[in-house]
């Protein structure tokens, strides 16, 4: 079995995106901005906005984050996202969820300009990706993806089975497998046999927060299998995969952590840099 290693594979994706960064401010002398949005004290959004805000500053990004307290109106944050929306040194705006209940999460996300929507939440790049145009795809299937890609560069006719249809993962990572040509299933809490469906796979990507759902005997012998759960149990940090068990029938598995994980924020990098690219056009 081979581990494939997320954080090998962010760390090259980071040294290619400094590069390329250094390259644009010696063509435009102007380096790509990102601005995050934190409402409220959650500890894992403060640290990933953290991580988030360390990783751009490394590759040479400028970074920004913006943080209201959890009271904070909404028309406060519509407000200040119209405001980043013509400010011409932000090249990608993301606002961290999840958003305090009184907060309309699509109302957020429609509000930020589709340029700068470097989540790919926006309906119109959830449209663009469907319809195989260019557009922000979400950082944690772009993740998936490009980790798939890597280990394995042609996924011609593989049958895919992705487990869970969130709009933050599932479904965006349905459409980034069916531009490479995969057969893909899309499955989720109401299907009837999600082992059956699993065993079917060439690639299973899960991601549907239930710890260690997915076991050895539904996995396919040489499957590649990409785990997108962090979840928090008495055992500690475990993933979406029963890792002892699939590690010892898969092809290729992604650990957690050190997975998915580091690629997320590579990925939002990337999306920032390839916003601010589109942006000088
Ligand atoms: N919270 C957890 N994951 C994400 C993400 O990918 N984007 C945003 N905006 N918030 C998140």
């Amino acid at each position: 079995m081979i581990l494939i290693d997320g954080k090998k594979a962010a760390a090259e994706l980071r040294a290619e995106l400094k590069q390329e960064v250094t390259e644009l401010k010696a063509k435009h002398n102007k380096v790509p901005g990102l601005t995050v949005i934190l409402i409220g004290d959650l500890t894992p959004s403060q640290i990933y906005v953290r991580n988030k805000e360390k990783s751009a500053n490394e590759v040479g990004l400028k970074s920004e984050v913006i943080k209201y307290p959890d009271s904070v109106e909404e028309k406060a944050v519509l407000g200040k996202i119209k405001e980043l929306n013509s400010d011409e040194t932000v090249s990608g705006i993301l606002v961290q969820l999840p958003l305090p209940k009184h907060i309309d999460k699509q109302k957020v996300i429609e509000a930020i300009d589709p340029s700068k929507d470097v989540d790919g939440f926006h309906p119109m790049n959830v449209g663009n990706l469907s319809s195989g145009y260019e557009s922000s795809i979400p950082c944690t299937p772009l993740g998936c993806y490009l980790l798939i890609k890597k280990f394995q560069p042609n996924l011609n006719g593989k049958k895919a089975v992705v487990v869970g249809r969130s709009n933050l993962n599932g479904k965006p990572m349905t459409q980034l497998l069916l531009k490479e040509n995969c057969t893909v299933t899309i499955t989720h809490s109401k299907t009837k046999d999600l082992k059956a469906e699993c065993l079917e796979a060439d690639i299973i990507v899960a991601a549907v927060g239930i710890p260690e759902l997915v076991r050895g005997d539904w996995v396919k012998k040489d499957a590649i299998v990409i785990d997108v759960g962090i979840n928090k149990t008495d055992k500690g940090i475990v993933g979406d995969v029963h890792f002892d068990e699939v590690s010892k029938v898969a092809k290729a598995l992604t650990p957690v952590p050190g997975g998915v994980g580091p690629m997320t924020i590579a990925c939002l990098l990337k999306n920032t840099i390839d916003c601010f690219k589109r942006s000088q056009i």
